[in-house]
């Protein structure tokens, strides 16, 4: 009784496991694209999605109003009375800044840190009677605040005598780079510059030497320098990078401090080998250091450092100097949050989500998982939009037209590339109805065009892309208004 039974039942199973079989040939999820090299490291990507990170410059410039000591300032000026890093964390939360980096030295070669290798820090100053460590008060005020730190130490040092011997120097900077990187915990970015005395150019850094060693003690560590190795410099202190702005360039052609590398560095090279994306500083006030006299920067202006920045594929390192009492002063708080409170008004809205999204093919065909609707969801690495690979003209593109013949109003477009896979993009065009608005280069990890005139009402917009080193990969898309910009031609 229970044989044919059995046999039917293995008939069954056969059947079902052959029919698996065949479903899954023809249902099978299409993997995806190989990347375009080099690729960004896992602590790139992270840098990156930052957005904007904040520089603190104190110490004893701050009490002689300079912003280049001379080294020969006594250390007993140093006395920040109200120092409360609290509030710098708390200004920079408010900001939504994840990560600070301070000044733990600067030309003049006073350590905010008790160093045993030098007295000319904290310890010779008159606040907390020598006792106090302003790195140790400002990880730990950051740290609790969830928010990342990073440490400027400055290759030039015009007070210790050792500076201009070679080794006695760099054995001496390496020293001190040990001490941070061994006393405070999870770095994640360290600033190097190449400035020197401009009388002794024959000084050498040792650079291969420190790197190596910062490497070994903090290994998520970005290390920032005009040539990298992790993040490199812009080219200029304005807070701008070029129009074309590729995060690759070629490490080879680069060398610390040397002058004629700024115009490579601000626009990087679609031919690079290596992944070095550019870090844009800039002071929120006329100067690095504060000063009595000076006041922050006006919000247009910070939006329009945004837009160069961010907006132009970069990270931007705003600077905020805390002031005398040792806290961020009220104005450039004040502006501070003005910024972020209008960067989020900007972007809040997507008038891309309310509408209708059509590309040029996908990946795999419509349920393979590379749809338009990967442009539109909050994950702007991972989740993407890519065409098929065999398109003979190579002709990709997105339109976006807005729902029951409605129209779409913006005046800022925002095109993100999936970077984890590479950057692709080398040249695409905006047609908004049909008529040609922009002609672009580099897209990147973000890319904002805010338009010239007045607030467009078009009926759709089309985004071609003619030229790149591989399918384009877009991991997100967006149509928003900007009310800050020529609002006075706009009633509202
Ligand atoms: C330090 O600043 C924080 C944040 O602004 C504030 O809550 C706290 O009371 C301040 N601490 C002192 C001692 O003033
Ligand atoms: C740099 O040049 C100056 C003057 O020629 C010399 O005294 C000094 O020793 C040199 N320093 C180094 C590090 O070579
Ligand atoms: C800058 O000059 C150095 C030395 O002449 C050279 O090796 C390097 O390739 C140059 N870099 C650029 C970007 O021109
Ligand atoms: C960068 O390196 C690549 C590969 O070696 C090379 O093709 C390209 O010309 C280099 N770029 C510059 C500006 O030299
Ligand atoms: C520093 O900023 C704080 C906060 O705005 C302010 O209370 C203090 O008076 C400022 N100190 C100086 C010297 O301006």
């Amino acid at each position: 009784m229970t044989r044919p039974c059995f046999t039917f039942f293995l008939f069954i199973t056969i059947l079902l496991q052959l029919n698996k079989f065949s479903i899954s040939l023809l249902e099978q999820v299409p993997s995806p694209p190989l990347p375009i090299l080099p690729l960004p490291t896992y602590s790139q990507l992270k840098w990156q999605q930052r957005e904007i990170i904040m520089f603190l410059h104190f110490g004893v410039n701050t009490f002689s109003n300079s912003e280049w000591g001379t080294g020969h300032e006594s250390p007993s000026i140093f006395n920040p009375i109200g120092l409360n890093t609290t509030q710098w964390a708390h200004v920079a939360e408010e900001a939504g800044i994840s990560l600070m980096i301070l000044t733990a030295k600067h030309h003049d070669g006073f350590c905010l840190w008790p160093s045993k290798y030098t007295k000319h820090s904290v310890i010779s100053s008159t606040w907390q009677n020598g006792k106090g460590d302003v790195v140790q008060e400002f990880v730990n005020a950051a740290t609790d605040k969830g928010i990342d730190v990073g440490i400027y130490l400055s290759p030039w040092d015009r007070h210790d005598s050792r500076y201009g011997h070679d080794l006695l120097y760099n054995e001496y900077y390496l020293a001190q780079l040990q001490e941070l990187l061994k006393k405070y915990e999870n770095v994640r970015e360290i600033w190097f510059d190449g400035a020197k005395d401009p009388s002794a150019q024959n000084v050498s850094y040792y650079f291969t030497d420190w790197f190596g060693m910062v490497k070994e003690l903090q290994s998520s560590i970005n290390i920032f320098s005009d040539a990298g190795p992790d993040v490199r410099w812009v080219g200029d202190e304005d807070g701008a990078a070029g129009d074309t702005c590729w995060s690759t360039i070629n490490r080879t052609s680069l060398s610390i401090g040397s002058p004629n590398i700024t115009s490579y560095i601000n626009t990087g090279d679609p031919r690079g080998t290596d992944w070095l994306p550019a870090e844009c500083d800039v002071s929120i006030r006329p100067g690095w250091f504060w000063h009595k006299s000076e006041s922050p920067k006006k919000l247009s202006e910070l939006l329009d450092i945004y837009y160069k920045s961010v907006g132009r594929n970069c990270v931007l390192l705003l600077n905020v100097p805390p002031n005398t009492t040792g806290l961020i002063s009220e104005n450039d708080a004040h502006r501070l949050k003005e910024f972020r409170s209008a960067i989020n008004t900007i972007f809040y809205q997507n008038i891309a989500e309310s509408s209708y999204v059509k590309v040029s093919s996908q990946r795999g065909g419509k349920e393979g998982g590379f749809g338009p609707e990967n442009m539109l969801d909050s994950d702007h690495l991972w989740s993407y939009w890519a065409p098929k690979e065999d398109n003979k003209e190579n002709d990709h593109w997105i339109e976006i037209w807005g729902k029951d013949d409605g129209r779409l109003r913006f005046n800022v477009i925002r095109i993100q590339e999936a970077i984890g896979l590479g950057q692709r993009i080398q040249r695409y065009e905006i047609y908004v109805d049909g008529k040609g608005i922009i002609k672009g280069t580099t897209i990147g990890y973000k890319r904002l065009h805010r338009l010239d005139g007045d607030v467009v009402h078009a009926h759709f917009v089309r985004i071609k892309f003619i030229e790149a080193k591989g399918v384009p990969l877009i991991s997100s898309i967006g149509l928003h208004f900007d009310p800050f910009w020529h609002s006075r031609f706009t009633p509202t």
